[in-house]
């Protein structure tokens, strides 16, 4: 990675097994590495993070032909350039480089996504110019073929949020509009905006309380500290929780002032979605 990037590393359960060819899963981590490294030519962070979760029907529908299940995620993320949306868009296409003639050939990424593919698992990725990357892996648990006995579910009580009112501001429409059924599925009242101005506006013209805001954290215009903090001073009483498709590792190294604010990490599944707005209502 070069003197000048620091390799953080962020296991966050303490197994996490897969079942995948080593050579295959290292040919992962290195493209991933070396990409990153050519995006912080100045330094930087360079961020490996794994946790074991639980994805359900909400989540693998949108990314077939996903099961819904247990499975390990491994987060990479880096402190680099970052991509606009239509590099993001196309990353994982083969020869898709941005890169001089004779310095990558746009294999990298169409290489570990067909590794991924075929593992059964999926690949997502969440950047912004200027604001760094996080790829997130998803590989199916191998856990259970470890212990046969299945261990009971870890069980979540949602409550029920008749007519509490969310503010929700989210600047990708689908994510948005995804978010808002999913709240009013569960008798949340859901006001909407698609970046910190119109909520700041959305919220002038508000007679009545507003409980909690979800708010993005990397956005055009008014970032989500910026606006948590307007929200703060006129409405004291409204809770916080950010969302954001960057980890939170990353988010910290960006952004002090989000620090002490729950995270909901994108993309969710329906119970961390309602569980992280209970949590911050209670
Ligand atoms: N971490 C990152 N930060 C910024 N841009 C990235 C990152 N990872 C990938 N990219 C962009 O995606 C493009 C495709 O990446 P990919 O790894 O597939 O090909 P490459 O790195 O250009 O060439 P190769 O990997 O074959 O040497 C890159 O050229 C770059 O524009
Ligand atoms: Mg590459």
């Amino acid at each position: 990675m070069g003197d000048d990037v620091d390799i953080v590393l962020a296991p966050r359960s303490q197994s996490a097994i897969i079942e995948i060819d080593p050579g295959l899963f290292d040919q992962i981590v290195l493209n991933l590495a070396v990409n990153s490294r050519d995006a912080m030519p100045r330094g930087g962070k360079f961020i490996l993070e794994t946790a074991s979760v639980e994805l359900d029907e909400v989540f693998t529908a949108q990314h077939l032909p996903m099961k819904p299940g247990r499975y390990i995620l491994l987060a990479v993320s880096d402190t680099g350039t970052g991509m606009d949306q239509t590099t993001v868009g196309r990353v994982f296409e083969p020869f898709f480089t941005t890169k001089e003639v004779g310095k990558g050939t746009g294999l990298g990424l169409a290489t570990v996504y067909g590794i991924v593919q075929h593992g059964g698992g999926h690949i997502w990725v969440y950047s912004e110019p200027g604001s760094g990357t996080t790829f997130k892996i998803y590989l199916p648990s191998a856990e259970d073929r470890l212990d046969e006995e299945s261990r009971p579910q870890a069980e979540v009580t949602i409550r029920r949020r008749e007519g509490t009112t969310v503010l929700l501001v989210e600047d990708d429409e689908i994510m948005l509009s995804l978010t808002r059924k999913l709240l009013e599925q569960n008798g949340y009242h859901v006001l909407e905006a698609k970046d910190g101005g119109s909520a700041i506006e959305l919220l002038a013209a508000h007679n009545g309380p507003v409980d909690v805001l979800l708010t993005d954290v990397v956005m055009r215009g008014m970032g989500g500290p910026e606006l948590v903090a307007k929200v703060v001073a006129s409405h004291p009483a409204t809770r916080v929780v950010f969302m954001s498709g960057y980890t939170g590792e990353l988010i910290a190294q960006h952004d002090k002032m989000t620090e002490g604010i729950p995270l909901l990490e994108k993309p969710f599944t329906r119970s961390a979605l309602l569980s992280a707005l209970d949590a911050a209502l209670q």
